[in-house]
Formats: structure tokens, C-alpha cells, sequence
């Protein structure tokens, strides 16, 4: 049976008596929890993202305006002016002719509110950021690492700025797919970095737990995967293939189409096939992790990510298939929001085995 030494690990903010004073229990609880919230906020912001996608709000703002743009049209030539822009590009043209200013106000707020919710995430990083720097309740080497994220923030936002300018595009109706898909990467990455700092915050040494490290390839093998199902899904979001589910057409149903491979970006037939593959060998990978930790006696810790990781997976599974066939567009968005928990999990566990020895 493997030992399960963690005898240097420490729990969560319960450190032998810190060298420095920023990183005493308290601070760092008090660090931890705004990251969490961070990253709490990040994923709203998938929430907020997913929905205005599907509600093809995206392009209804055609200026990129970071600073002033914090406020919505604040009268009636305003909101004029800024319709007659939107009159202008090919999707007014093409899906909303002689729409009025009810439906542009109805197209403008998700895109709004995505864009201010950005907004105030950098100042939810930058203002607590620059207090517990000056109060020194922040450990030193974590004050260029947040800045760092706080600019990559920002190029977040500006990728988004140029996904949507994708859509303006002549005969273009909505954005790039390969934009949406490194939009909602940039999104995954920050996601990750922020989540993975809040732990490691929280348990700053790791766990050596013996015999555990064949189940932290493993996992870190399974999260590559999910990754893949993942960037598979984008793709899916970018053509809007929940629209193309088609027993008739065979689209959707798990056969392989006709020329597979070809069309891998384009063809929603092959499009939906590979998200669906790769979600069935991601879920089987993660699945396979749960059963191991189950069928040895895993640290309570590590079990416990695990099954919240196998818990996750089978629920976005059954969202997948269940959007896909109801062809309710709110479903993709609760399966995109649940993407992002399910990664969290995965993280979680590769955190805890991180210290993991053979
Ligand atoms: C491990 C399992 C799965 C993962 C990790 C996963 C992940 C994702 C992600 C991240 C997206 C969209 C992201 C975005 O563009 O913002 C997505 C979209 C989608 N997925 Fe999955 N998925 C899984 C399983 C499935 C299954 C089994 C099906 C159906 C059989 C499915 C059907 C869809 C559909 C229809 C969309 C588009 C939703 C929309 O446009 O809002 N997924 N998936």
C-alpha cells in the first residue's frame, strides 16, 4: 500500500511561523480569497461571454473605446449615432434589415455588460494589487506575477476587440471562429493562472504523497485532453453548430460524416464529430482517474478533487448531448460555464498531486 507521507505538506493556511510578516496565515487567507474571487469573476465572465455570443450581441459596439466607452449611450442622439454605425456593417444588412433602436438596445446591453464586467475585473486586480503591496500584506514575489496577468488582462481585451472587428468583415454575420477560439483560450489561461496561484497560496508546499506520481501523469495527460475537447468545443460555438443538429443528415448523432476529416474547421458535420471524439476520450480519462482513486485508498485530498473532476465530466457530458439535441442555445452556455468548473477541478487535483513522488 503506498504511504501517504504528506508530513511536509502544509495545510491549508497553516504554515510553520512565516519569515516575513506578508505571509502570515492571515494575509495569505486574505490573498487567497480575492483570487478566488477572481477567478469567480473570470468565470461569470465565460457566463456573460457564452451568452452574448449566442445572442449575436458581439458586434453590436464598433468601437474599441477602453476608458470613455464605461458608459452606455446616455441620450437619444447618442444611441442614434451609435445605430447608425451599427447600420453600416454586413450583419444589420443581412440578418437585421430595418430593425429598430428597440432591437439594436436589445442586441447593445449583453455586449455592454460583458465589456464593462472586463472592466471591472482589472480594477478588482489592480486596486487590492497595489494596497496589499504598499501595506505589505502580499508576498514580494507574487507582486510582478499579478502585474504580469493584470497586462495580459488587458490583451485579453484587446483580442476581443479584434475578434468582434472580425465580424465587420464584408458578408461577415459574426466573428472568426479561430478568434472566438483563442478569445475564449486567452480567457482559459487566465483563469488557470489565477485559480493556480489562489491554491498554491493556499498550500504553498506540496504534498509528497508516495506512489502518487503515475496518477499525476495521469491527470495531467487527461487535462491536455480536455484541453483538446475544449478547443474542439470553440469550434463547434464558432460555426454555431448547435443549429446544424440533423438526425435526417446524420449530423450530430456520433457517425463519423462522409469525407471525414475534411472540413475540420468549416464542415459541421466533421466539426461536431471531433468535438464529440474528443470528449469521449477526454470524459474516459478523467473517469479512468476517478476509478483509480477510488479503487486504492487515495489521500483524502486528492480523492476528493477527483471525484469532483468525475462528477463534473459526466454533467457536462449529459449538457453537451442535451444542448446539442434541444438546440437551446442557454444550455451551450451553461455547458461552456461548466467546461471551465470541470477544468478548475482538474487543476485542483494536478495541484494537490504536485508533490506526488514514484
Ligand atoms: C468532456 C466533455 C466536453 C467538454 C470539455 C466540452 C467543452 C465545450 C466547450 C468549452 C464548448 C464551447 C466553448 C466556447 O466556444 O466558448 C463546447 C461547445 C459545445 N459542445 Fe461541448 N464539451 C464536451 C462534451 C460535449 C458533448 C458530448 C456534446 C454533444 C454530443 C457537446 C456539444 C457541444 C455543443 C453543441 C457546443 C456548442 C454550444 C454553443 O454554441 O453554445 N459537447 N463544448
Amino acid at each position: 500500500m503506498p504511504s501517504q507521507s504528506a508530513s511536509q505538506a502544509s495545510q491549508p493556511f497553516d504554515a510553520a511561523p512565516p519569515a516575513n510578516a506578508a505571509a502570515s496565515p492571515a494575509n495569505r487567507r486574505l490573498v487567497a480569497g480575492w483570487l478566488f474571487l477572481l477567478a469567480f469573476m473570470i468565470w461569470v465572465m465565460v457566463g456573460i461571454g457564452g451568452y452574448t455570443r449566442d445572442s449575436g450581441s458581439g458586434l453590436s459596439i464598433m468601437r474599441w473605446e477602453p476608458i470613455i466607452g464605461v458608459l452606455p449611450p446616455m441620450s437619444q442622439s447618442a444611441w442614434a449615432k451609435l445605430f447608425a454605425l451599427y447600420k453600416t456593417i454586413p450583419q444589420y444588412q443581412i440578418l437585421h434589415p430595418g430593425m429598430g433602436l428597440h432591437g439594436f438596445k436589445q442586441l447593445f446591453w449583453p455586449e455592454y455588460f460583458h465589456r464593462l464586467w472586463g472592466r471591472l475585473m482589472g480594477v478588482v486586480l489592480l486596486l487590492p494589487l497595489v494596497v496589499f503591496a504598499i501595506t505589505g500584506r502580499i508576498e514580494k514575489r507574487l507582486v510582478p506575477w499579478l502585474v504580469l496577468l493584470f497586462f495580459l488582462g488587458g490583451l485579453q481585451g484587446l483580442i476581443g476587440w479584434l475578434m468582434v472587428s472580425s465580424g465587420f468583415d464584408p458578408d461577415s454575420t459574426a466573428v472568426a471562429p479561430g478568434w472566438l477560439s483563442l478569445h475564449f483560450f486567452g480567457a482559459m489561461f487566465l483563469f488557470s493562472a489565477v485559480l493556480w496561484t489562489a491554491f498554491t497560496v493556499t498550500a504553498p508546499e506540496p504534498a509528497r504523497y508516495a506512489g502518487f506520481k503515475g496518477l499525476r501523469g495521469h491527470s495531467i495527460g487527461s487535462f491536455v485532453m480536455l484541453l483538446l475537447a475544449m478547443l474542439g468545443g470553440t469550434i463547434v460555438s464558432g460555426i454555431h453548430g448547435i443549429a446544424d443538429f440533423s438526425v435526417a443528415k446524420q449530423i450530430g448523432t456520433g457517425q463519423p460524416p462522409a469525407g471525414w476529416p475534411a472540413g475540420l474547421f468549416t464542415n459541421p458535420a466533421t466539426v461536431i464529430f471531433d468535438h464529440q471524439g474528443l470528449a469521449v476520450l477526454a470524459s474516459f480519462a478523467i473517469l479512468a482517474i476517478t476509478v483509480r482513486v477510488l479503487r486504492r485508498e487515495a489521500p483524502p485530498p486528492v480523492r476528493d478533487a477527483a471525484l469532483l473532476a468525475g462528477g463534473l465530466v459526466v454533467l457536462q457530458f449529459v449538457l453537451g448531448v442535451t444542448a446539442l439535441v434541444s438546440g437551446k442555445i442557454d444550455l451551450g452556455v451553461v455547458h461552456q460555464m461548466n467546461a471551465v468548473l470541470l477544468m478548475g477541478a482538474m487543476l485542483l487535483l494536478i495541484h494537490r498531486l504536485r508533490g506526488a513522488t514514484r
